[in-house]
């Protein structure tokens, strides 16, 4: 029986190399939310190469190539020290392994924060080489500014609130925010400064629970979070944490799976193997043809 399927492979100046299949987009994220509720949250994951963008796309409404790949990819302490060719080189390589999400570019540290025209130069160089759709970039009313400047020049921003990993120094650490009523009332006034300034969306990230929902209630551009509530517009996650791939997790992150168990105990029947001599098998080696 022959199989017969017809791609729609036809080209316009908009779509000049087909994908096979339509790609969400940031107008598609942001109308999800109507009249304030999220009907169906959004669901977004780190992604960091091409073969996990692959696995995860399907699944996703968003993909972020997070700076926390710095931990995560090149054991660094902190996301301090990530780059924006870090950043540009795992964009692309998302971008190339994805069809249907909205993939979204952490702008790294010290590549925003002095002006908006800095910002400017360090978000189109993200777009432009990596084909994402988004940037997004960390600190609430004090980054409203550079928001609207880049929002107005299209660049669609994602706003991120609340545990700003980047500003770890001078957070003391990473633990949740928003126990005191001066920290409270900041976090949802970043909230509102972020969206009024055009971000499309924004991370609220290690919060106290009630916050992220006043957040989540006072503006119109979802809300998506890590560490914050199920009452959010979407939840994201970083991809290792969930698959188990670390030993410590935070409070926040619930393990879907034990990776980290899977693969040593598969590197040790590998070791086993070549160290008897039961690999490669006869089926593994090359021998001429008889
Ligand atoms: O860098 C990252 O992965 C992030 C998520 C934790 C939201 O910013």
């Amino acid at each position: 029986m022959s199989t017969t399927f017809v791609l729609d492979t036809s080209t316009s100046r908009a779509n000049p190399t087909p994908a096979p299949i339509k790609r969400l987009t940031v107008p598609a994220i942001q109308r999800r939310k109507v009249d304030g509720r999220t009907q169906e949250p959004l669901v977004m994951l780190t992604a960091y190469t091409a073969r996990m963008a692959q696995i995860l796309d399907t699944h996703c409404d968003m993909l972020l190539v997070g700076d926390s790949l710095g931990q995560v990819i090149y054991g660094l302490p902190s996301t301090l020290s990530v780059t924006l060719d870090m950043m540009i080189a795992h964009g692309a390589a998302v971008v190339r392994g994805s069809y249907h999400s909205v993939v979204i570019v952490d702008m790294p540290f010290g590549s925003y924060e002095a002006s908006p025209q800095q910002a400017f130069a360090s978000a189109s160089r993200i777009m432009a080489e990596t084909g994402c759709a988004a940037v997004k970039l960390e600190g609430g009313q004090a980054m409203a500014e550079t928001i609207s400047f880049l929002s107005q020049r299209g660049i669609p921003v994602m706003g991120h609130i609340g545990l700003t990993p980047q500003a770890v120094n001078a957070l003391g650490g990473y633990a949740a925010r928003g126990k005191s009523r001066e920290e409270h009332d900041k976090i949802i006034a970043d909230a509102q400064a972020v969206a009024r300034a055009g971000a499309f969306g924004m991370v609220i990230e290690g919060v106290m629970e009630e916050i992220a929902i006043a957040a989540t209630q006072s503006v119109d551009v979802p809300t998506i979070g890590i560490g914050a509530s199920a009452q959010c517009d979407g939840q994201v996650l970083v991809i290792d944490d969930m698959l188990g791939m670390f030993d410590r997790v935070p409070r926040f992150v619930k393990r879907y799976a034990d990776l980290a168990t899977s693969i040593g105990e598969t590197a040790a029947h590998y070791a086993a193997d070549v160290r008897a001599r039961n690999f490669p098998t006869e089926d593994q080696v090359y021998r001429p043809k008889k």
